[in-house]
């Protein structure tokens, strides 16, 4: 158990970040609901951690309501995200830009106004949303930077909104981690390759303990934003080119 947390909501469960989270979670004693579309995936993580499965497409927002309305949830981890249209927004597809603002945006809105108004109600609860370093600083990736971006910005202003309140509320923003984001988000196998190979990236057990440590901080703290990259990597840098 955490604090007073009994229960948990983990969207993007099925595999990367939101698996070690849900396993983190069921280790710590909390009853986790775990939301993704693959429903083999879930199943498997169920029979593991003893965690209930919701086979749910976010982008699906009637069956996100119908689907979490009924839920009490004492922590909520905004982690389902995707990053198609990934190298560049001149050439991706209508279906890839509105697919990855759909999830990483228009879905993380309607969760968080399906499960806070409870927490508040109830005087207990605590938000964790998944953001990215891509959100934080220009990395070449417009439609994506600009997804998490508004994650950041959402999170900050939810922080304001939330004052007054009980409800904590945290933004994890990771550089690179070593999971199925990049064959998602890039169909040359060599560019997916390239993202895993180049340097050693963060595990999804790194992003699970960064949660527990912002859930496990007196109440009277709120971890406002975690930044978390890997040793071998950083940002910062100029760019310029002659225009030709
Ligand atoms: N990997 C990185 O380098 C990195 C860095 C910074 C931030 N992040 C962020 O971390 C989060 C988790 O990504 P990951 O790296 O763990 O990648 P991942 O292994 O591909 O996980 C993505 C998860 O999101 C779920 N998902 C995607 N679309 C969904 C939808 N419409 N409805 C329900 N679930 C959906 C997927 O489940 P189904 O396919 O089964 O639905 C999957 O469980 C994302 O928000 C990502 O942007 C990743």
């Amino acid at each position: 158990m955490i604090s007073n947390y009994r229960t948990a909501l983990v969207t993007g469960a099925s595999s990367g970040i939101g698996e070690a989270i849900v396993r983190s979670l069921t280790e710590h004693g909390l009853i986790v609901h775990a939301i993704a579309r693959r429903a083999a995936r879930l199943q498997k993580l169920e029979n593991e951690t003893g965690c209930i499965p919701h086979v749910l497409d976010l982008r699906d927002t009637d069956a996100l309501y119908h689907t979490l309305n009924p839920l009490e949830v004492d922590v909520l981890v905004n982690n389902a995200g995707m990053g198609r249209g990934f190298d560049t927004l001149f050439k991706a597809s209508r279906e890839d830009i509105e697919r990855t603002l759909e999830t990483n945006i228009i879905a993380t809105v309607h969760v968080i106004k399906a499960i806070a108004p409870g927490m508040i109600k109830r005087g207990c609860g605590h938000m964790i949303h998944i953001g990215s370093i891509s959100g934080l600083y220009p990395l070449t990736s417009s439609i994506y930077g600009a997804s998490k971006g508004a994650i950041h910005l959402l999170s900050q202003n939810l922080r304001k909104e939330l004052v007054g309140t009980p409800v904590r509320n945290t933004e994890i923003c990771p550089g690179r981690v070593h999971t199925e984001f990049f064959e998602t988000a890039l169909d040359d196998p060599d560019k997916q390759k390239a993202m895993l190979d180049s340097f050693e990236l963060l595990q999804p057990s790194d992003i699970a303990e960064s949660v527990i440590f912002a859930l496990k901080m007196p109440k009277r703290v709120n971890i406002n934003t975690i930044e978390i990259m890997p040793t071998e990597q950083a940002v910062g840098g100029f760019i310029a080119k002659k225009i030709q």
